[in-house]
């Protein structure tokens, strides 16, 4: 489009200069063959001296289209497109006929005569003074050639598209019902009787079958209408079906099979020869793009044998290895080979690739890594492997990962390649973490280079900032818990009852007023987006509502508005002139005060348990707080088992005949068990049940279901329960720190950030031995010796040639013998 929008401009430029030439006088817009010839005339070398000259062929065609006096025939730029893959093409018939075919459509969309020799003429002036010291009769003969060729092809088919079209469209908007579902059924077995081996690359249902075949007749009609878009999409197609391994030859089984189904279903000759046109040239560009990306790898994927694919790329030179594995282009469209053995489910030679990708290899001149190709070509891999195929994902970072197998006092060198993970390519924070905590698996949150690159961002710039967004909660719990829980245990005075209101103003205008303003934004954004969430009984509220922060935060707000609401200051200073100013005990406050004071309590607790997030500091403290959020279930259900045994005790007991005062009535009975099985009940009441040996017998029976065995119930319970969070405790944790990470940073201003993540220095090429400067992108920590003993050298190292286009040696025998027996040694060594 660039490129296009340049040449009009160019054209538009060339336009004016038309115009100046002609008033200097010049007068003569065609340009004499003989001039350009003897390098004279031409308008490119006339305008020399004034005016930029063009220097590319498209530059010059239309330049010298514009001085010729075509510059309306805007067909021309059509063939301008497509003259370059024509020419490349010359050698090529079957090329060049589908670059005419396209063409013709192309150039079908323009109304008005279309002369093709005015083409010729503009094309030989303008290769004329592009190189006009050069140019001699065989390149005109050659060109003439050339173009007659093509303007005969093209001949044969202007103005067909047009009367196909209409014909093929007339058709296909004829077929009710029936007849598409006829022409649906039909359309694979008539492939499928002309080549029986083609229903083996066919293992979908026949209702997907039925789609395709909808797509490949709804594309007929397509090609007619929209050339440009549907030969994008075909190469795209094309490159799929490479992937689905279709072997060329079904093709032209396939065009005879529909074309003949349709014969069948038409009598208008044109719509029949218009599917069977568009049809093969789909087909025939399908072809090519499946030849020109076939390449051994897509051929080894299809194996989905980790061998066979490394074999395959074996084959690469050192240089392009990595976009083997990472890009095939045809045309204007690319296929990612490791994308597509994930989309195929090639999992195995998926997971060979990455392996492949991320070995560091070195000759003498270079290391090879593959981290930022994969990283440039596919920044989002990780959400990739996250939704697709998590099982991936560990290999991915243990790539990341350079051992050394050397120590120094007791000490290792260990790179981690996190530079990807950290930023993306505009250097902004990388939303991989943001992935990871979706993706929501304790374990690759443990992960070491996880583990690393989130502590990094955490300890370096996040827990700053969170902490000062935490000072303010801080200071307003700070001061709730003074107006609330400390003033009023003071005798009162004037002073005192001041500092309450005062204080009461600041929490009800500045703490509720931000809880406010964060769930109004928050609730009309979820609304926007339409993001609801349906609580049991069908209720729907925004979606934010689901986090249990978000959750505690509105009900704190809802608290909050109550008491404001119910305020007893204020009811006594409004309603109540005599007393005292701003004292809280007066008539209509203390009926306030029975309201207000256990929603204050509430309010307190809301606040408490806010400050819980906090926690995230310290990954142990978090992983206990998770535990005892994972385990609180367990301790509800024996609560609820308690309250069954309260109820059924106290109305059985309440049904017999006795005298015991605590047990009168079911209201009674229930305090009274309530209070045995919290160990409340006083020895001193106990003598009354020995008078009724009833009662005392039907208590003991409660106490051992209720104290005995529920408790022990309990504690096995909570055992089993924490038993199985506790793997997975610290990954939760990291987790939970992981979405604050991700929260914190976002707010981070870009100054700031870009300071940071220059402190790092990732552009600084990291060393492995002494001496030994490798790759960049990562950091470099020492670690204990013996955290992680290797003997392993994780850089394969080659000698002899250096350049880039070699293939990497494969290695011998010898290196593998080798290779099988410190394998064999670290086993002995270290298991
Ligand atoms: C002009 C010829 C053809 C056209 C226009 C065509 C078009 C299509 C289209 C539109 C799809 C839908 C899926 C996608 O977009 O990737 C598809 C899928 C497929 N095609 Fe073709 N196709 C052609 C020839 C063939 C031939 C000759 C074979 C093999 C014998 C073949 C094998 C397949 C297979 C295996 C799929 C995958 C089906 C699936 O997984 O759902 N195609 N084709």
């Amino acid at each position: 489009a660039n490129n296009k929008k340049k040449d009009i401009m160019d054209e538009e430029e060339g336009d004016e200069d038309v115009e100046a030439a002609e008033q200097d006088g010049g007068g003569e817009s065609g340009v004499s063959e003989t001039e350009q010839r003897e390098g004279k005339g031409g308008a490119g070398s006339k305008k020399a001296g004034s005016m930029q000259v063009p220097t590319t062929f498209n530059e010059m065609f239309l330049f010298n289209g514009a001085v010729m006096g075509f510059g309306g025939s805007l067909w021309m730029q059509e063939v301008l497109g497509s003259f370059d893959a024509m020419v490349t093409n010359v050698a090529n018939s079957y090329r060049l006929q589908e670059e005419c075919d396209t063409l013709s459509l192309n150039i079908a969309k323009y109304s008005g005569a279309i002369n093709l020799s005015e083409f010729k003429a503009v094309m030989l002036a303008s290769l004329r003074s592009l190189v006009p010291t050069d140019w001699n009769s065989a390149h005109e003969v050659a060109w003439t050639w050339l173009w007659d060729n093509i303007a005969r092809m093209l001949k044969s088919l202007i103005g067909k598209p047009a009367v196909q079209e209409k014909a093929l469209g007339r058709f296909l908007m004829s077929l009710n019902e029936d007849s598409q579902n006829y022409l649906r059924r039909e359309f694979f077995k008539g492939f499928f009787a002309l080549a029986p081996a083609g229903q083996d690359y066919f293992k979908q249902s026949t209702t997907r079958l039925y789609f395709i075949a909808d797509k490949v007749v709804e594309m007929t009609l397509e090609m007619y209408r929209d050339p440009k878009k549907v030969v994008e999409d075909i190469s795209a197609l094309g490159l799929r079906h490479v992937g689905y391994g279709v072997p060329t030859e079904f093709f032209a089984p396939f065009v005879s099979g529909a074309v003949e189904l349709i014969r069948t279903m038409t009598t208008d000759p044109n719509a029949e020869d218009g599917f069977r046109w568009s049809l093969s040239l789909v087909s025939r560009i399908l072809v090519r793009t499946i030849n020109e990306g076939s390449t051994i790898v897509m051929k080894a994927i299809n194996t989905n044998n980790a061998r066979q694919l490394e074999k395959a790329v074996a084959c690469a030179p050192r240089g392009k290895r990595s976009m083997w594995l990472l890009d095939i282009t045809v045309g204007t469209q690319s296929i990612s080979p490791l994308y597509w053995s994930i989309e195929s489910g090639s999992l195995e030679s998926a997971k060979a690739m990455i392996r492949d990708l991320l070995i560091i290899r070195a000759d003498r001149d270079n290391y090879y890594y593959g981290a930022d190709d994969l990283f440039t070509r596919h920044p989002d891999v990780i959400e990739r492997l996250c939704a697709d195929a998590q099982a991936l994902l560990p290999g991915l970072l243990d790539g990341l990962i350079w051992r050394s197998r050397l120590t120094q006092d007791g000490q290792r060198r260990v790179n981690y390649y996190i530079k990807h993970l950290v930023q993306d390519a505009d250097g902004n924070f990388n939303k991989c973490l943001d992935w990871l905590v979706e993706a929501g698996d304790p374990k690759i949150m443990c992960h070491q280079v996880v583990e690393l690159f989130s502590d990094l961002v955490w300890g370096g710039i996040a827990n700053r900032f969170f902490m000062f967004g935490k000072c303010w909660f801080l200071f307003t719990l700070g001061l709730f818990i003074i107006s609330q829980s400390v003033l009023q245990h003071f005798p009162e005075s004037q002073g005192i009852r001041t500092s309450t209101m005062v204080i009461r103003c600041f929490i009800y205008v500045a703490s509720l007023g931000r809880l406010f303003h964060a769930q109004l934004s928050e609730a009309i954004g979820d609304c926007r987006a339409r993001r609801f969430i349906r609580l049991s009984g069908g209720i729907r509220v925004p979606a934010y509502l689901g986090m249990m922060k978000n959750a505690i935060s509105f009900a704190l707000m809802l608290c909050l508005m109550l008491m404001l609401a119910e305020e007893p200051i204020i009811w006594c200073v409004v309603v109540n002139h005599n007393a005292n100013l701003f004292t809280q005990y007066c008539r209509d406050g203390d009926v306030n005060l029975q309201v207000y004071e256990p929603v204050s309590m509430v309010a307190m607790l809301l606040y408490w348990t806010l400050v819980l997030d906090l926690s995230v500091v310290s990954t142990r403290i978090s992983a206990f707080v998770l535990v005892c959020g994972r385990t609180v279930s367990e301790l509800g259900l024996t609560l609820l088992a308690m309250a069954y045994l309260i109820v059924a005790f106290a109305s059985a007991i309440s049904s017999l005949n006795h005298n015991s005062e605590a047990f009168k009535g079911i209201p009674n009975a229930m305090l009274t068990l309530t209070e045995m099985s919290l160990s409340m009940y006083s020895t001193d009441n106990s003598e009354a049940l020995l008078e009724t040996p009833i009662v005392l017998f039907v208590v003991a029976c409660f106490l051992i279901l209720g104290s005995i065995f529920l408790l022990n119930l309990l504690v096995a319970q909570l055992n089993a329960a924490y038993a199985a969070v506790y793997a997975d405790m610290v990954g939760y944790a990291r987790l939970d720190r992981g979405k604050i990470i991700n929260e914190t940073v976002a707010g981070v201003s870009n100054k700031r950030w870009s300071r940071w993540l220059a402190s790092l220095r990732f552009d600084e090429r990291l060393e492995y031995n002494e001496g030994d400067v490798g790759v960049a992108g990562g950091l470099q920590l020492l670690e204990p010796a013996n955290a992680n003993p290797t003997n392993v050298d994780m850089i394969l190292r080659f000698g002899g040639s250096t350049s880039p286009a070699m293939q990497w040696p494969e290695p011998d025998e010898e290196d593998n013998e080798s290779d099988k027996f410190e394998t064999w040694l670290q086993l002995v060594l270290f298991c």
